[in-house]
């Protein structure tokens, strides 16, 4: 008996996280010995127009104790952009350092794919972007509306800090820092070495900018290589973010375990997103392998389409998937694989972004019918 906390949130989450739901009860009906028991957290834009709150610490208390937290989407036009992504989706990765974002990148039959002559057997790795630091921890600050006395405190922090010399008064600056902890990558590159070994990848690819970067980034190389000596039996590499880029466009089949700071590993998987037929089937794993786990599509709350039941429910299904294999559930996520490769082989149900017609639920109803056959 598993308890899975659910955060179906704005826009088309709810809609998406409900196919999820469904998806899991079918898995459970045709699994004997597996329960869930679902507990709904309101956290999103609605709640926090209504209470002003975002998360609770009742609620983060309680949220400890499940097993995992199954999530929709966040984001919404009536609350200013970041107060529900930080104050909610990043507040939750912090509190339960959930300092792996695993996203595999993986092309399922049936499923158009933008690059030229690339098909499932090309498009087959995962990423880990690290999860807790980096640019996304917070630091940072604007010479603007403020005393005499914090300005002058700030004009001697450029200089003595950064070496720049700014009139405060006249040059408006804005600054932020980002942060690399040796225990933060190592962890995380352990993870991703680890990784490789389960999934039989030979190859880790290390991300990052240390021809710029060269502070952060020349921590992350050297942590990287001493992790690497450990694992002789895994390739190893460094790239540039941006020759990444290039290359999970001209030669993806290269790919098979890449790690990466955060915000590099969040754009580069939007990236990976397109690769794999879009974002509508793309998912991901907030993964503290100590702690409380959130699954999520890495998709956003795309307010445009809430409440037409149009939106890909898939990545929300495949997140589900991850779960259950990140709870030792490993036949019943292969279930789940499964009926969504049958379900886009068929081709028959399939959403909008597939060019197809069908609904949010149908995707969820055929994924469900087709794990109550097996
Ligand atoms: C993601 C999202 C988030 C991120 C935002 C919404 C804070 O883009 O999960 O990739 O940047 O991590
Ligand atoms: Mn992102």
């Amino acid at each position: 008996m598993y308890k899975i906390a659910v955060i179906p949130g704005d826009g088309i989450g709810p809609e998406v996280i409900r196919e999820g739901v469904k998806v899991l009860h079918a898995v459970e009906d045709s699994t004997p010995g597996l329960s869930f028991e679902f507990v709904e957290f309101p956290y999103g834009a609605e709640h926090y127009l209504k209470t002003g709150e975002l998360v609770s610490e009742e609620g983060l208390k309680q949220l400890e104790k499940m097993d995992a937290i199954y999530l929709g989407a966040l984001g919404d036009p009536r609350v200013p952009t970041g107060v529900l992504e930080q104050g909610i989706l990043l507040r939750l990765r912090f509190y339960f350092e959930q300092y792996v974002n695993l996203r595999p990148v993986k092309l399922y039959p049936g499923v158009p794919c933008p690059l030229i002559g690339k098909g499932p057997g090309h498009i087959d790795f995962y990423v880990v972007r690290e999860n807790t630091e980096d640019f996304y921890v917070a630091i940072g600050g604007r010479a603007s509306g403020k005393s005499r006395a914090e300005l002058e405190v700030l004009r001697s922090i450029y200089e003595a800090k950064f070496g720049l010399d700014i009139d405060v008064d006249r040059d408006e600056i804005a600054y932020q820092i980002g942060v690399i902890s040796r225990k933060g990558a190592e962890r995380v590159i352990r993870y991703a070495f680890e990784l490789a070994r389960a999934k039989g990848k030979r190859r880790v690819t290390s991300v990052d900018k240390a021809n710029v970067l060269t502070h952060v980034y020349s921590l992350w190389r050297e942590v990287f290589e001493r992790v690497a000596k450990e694992y002789p039996d895994i390739e190893t590499e460094f790239a540039f973010v941006d020759a990444v880029a290039m290359w999970f466009v001209k030669n993806p089949e290269w790919y098979q375990v890449v790690v990466t700071p955060n915000m590099f590993g969040d754009i580069l998987t939007d990236l990976g997103a397109m690769l794999q037929g879009g974002l509508g089937l793309a998912p991901g794993g907030n993964i503290n392998p100590e702690g409380v786990s959130m699954f999520e599509p890495i998709h956003g709350s795309a307010p445009r389409h809430a409440g037409k039941n149009v939106a890909n429910p898939l990545a929300t299904i495949l997140a589900g998937q991850m779960m259950l294999e990140h709870l030792g559930e490993a036949e019943a996520a292969r279930k789940v694989e499964r009926a969504v490769i049958e379900v886009l082989k068929e081709g028959k149900v399939r959403t909008y972004d597939l060019g197809g017609r069908s609904s949010t639920s149908d995707v969820g109803d055929a994924v469900a019918e087709k794990i109550r056959e097996m």
